[in-house]
């Protein structure tokens, strides 16, 4: 089964991590995010990936050259212009030769979601499409949903108003999908799936739902980026990649982080709730807080960090403090 990957978006709000790389190529715990997509799809028995972009294809294609992905065969379907998910969905089957069930992702979630069962619950009600639900606090940011007790969905609202949410059950961007959807999508516009495909198909009664409640992050801010890294290290996940060697000086204090491959901590340094990409140099008695140092960031001497997200190569004077929102002590 071929899984078509989304991962067209701009990122805009991991900027400036995601000013070169797109968000999917983004190590956590140094294993870029495509490549946690990937290993995740192939233990359900899913034999391809087809990305679906239309900004930077050339990132995928020359970090893999020999066109798979932690093992896994990819192609990429392109698009010549912006066409929502719907429309990405629409072109990359046809672009990639689709006329099977596929499995389609939102390329910037992580999840040990149970893949093979979506897809056994998808054949046996026969849907012509069924998308992996999640519990979550906050539902205002998602897509909505809410079901029949044999899981047929009644309804389907993509960010609704705070307040005026049906349930507590958000679309975890997980669907198993039949061909046919296709006719459904207009060509060469832009189209959503979660405005327009799915609400239509809700009031149809085609659209099926599965509950997952199983590990599942959204990793598009910086706050949920740090958290994706520190889940993995907190062995909140499947898989465990290869921890980086560092050099860190004895009274350095790192407390819930992750340091990429080759950094380097002075002494009496401070590191809290923080991701560290390779090769940073965090010198003596600086203290770095709840930020993201992209690849060979340089911090000066007691310089401090708090709630920031620093660009790659980036050196920061000695003595120096950088706040988000500063609070008085
Ligand atoms: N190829 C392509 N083309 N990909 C796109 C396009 C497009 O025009 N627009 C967005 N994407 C990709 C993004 O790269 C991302 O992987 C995915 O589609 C979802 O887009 P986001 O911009 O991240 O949407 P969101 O997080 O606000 O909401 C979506 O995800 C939620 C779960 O995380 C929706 O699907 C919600 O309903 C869902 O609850
Ligand atoms: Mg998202």
């Amino acid at each position: 089964m071929l899984a078509i990957v989304l991962v067209g978006g701009f990122g805009t709000r991991l900027r400036p991590l995601t000013n070169h790389v797109p968000k999917q190529m983004l190590p956590i715990c140094g294993l870029p995010m495509i490549e946690w997509v990937a290993l995740q799809l192939a233990k359900h028995g899913v034999s391809e990936m087809g990305l679906a972009l239309g900004y930077r294809p050339d990132a995928f294609l020359n970090a893999y050259p020999g066109g798979t992905i932690a093992g896994l065969p990819y192609r990429v379907a392109v698009e010549p212009e912006v066409l929502g998910t719907a429309g990405a969905i629409r072109f990359a089957l046809e672009e990639l030769d689709v006329d099977e069930t596929v499995v389609a992702l939102n390329g910037d979630v992580l999840t040990d979601l149970d893949i093979t069962a979506l897809v056994t619950f998808h054949q046996r009600q026969k849907a012509e499409g069924t998308i992996a639900l999640q519990s979550v606090n906050d539902p205002s940011r998602f897509g909505v949903v809410t079901t029949d007790k044999n899981g047929r969905v009644a309804e389907f609202v993509e960010k609704p108003p705070k307040g005026t949410e049906p349930s507590n059950l958000i679309n975890a961007g997980a669907y198993v999908l039949e061909p046919e959807i296709i006719n459904r999508i207009p060509a060469g516009q832009q189209v959503s799936v979660e405005r327009e495909i799915f609400p239509h198909m809700a009031r149809e009664g085609s659209l099926y739902a599965v509950d997952s409640s199983t590990y599942w992050l959204d990793t598009g801010t910086p706050e949920q980026y740090i958290e994706a890294n520190l889940d993995v290290m907190r062995g909140l996940r499947d898989f465990v990649p290869e921890l980086p060697t560092n050099i860190v000086d004895p009274s350095a204090q790192i407390e819930e982080s992750f340091l990429g491959e080759g950094t380097e901590v002075g002494a009496n340094a401070r590191i809290k709730g923080s991701v560290l990409l390779s090769g940073c140099k965090i010198s003596n008695n600086a203290k770095i807080k709840n930020s993201v140092l992209a690849e060979e960031v340089q911090i000066g001497d007691s310089a401090e960090i708090d709630g920031c997200v620093i660009g790659r190569g980036e050196v920061i004077e000695p003595g120096s403090e950088f706040a988000w929102i500063k609070r008085p002590n």
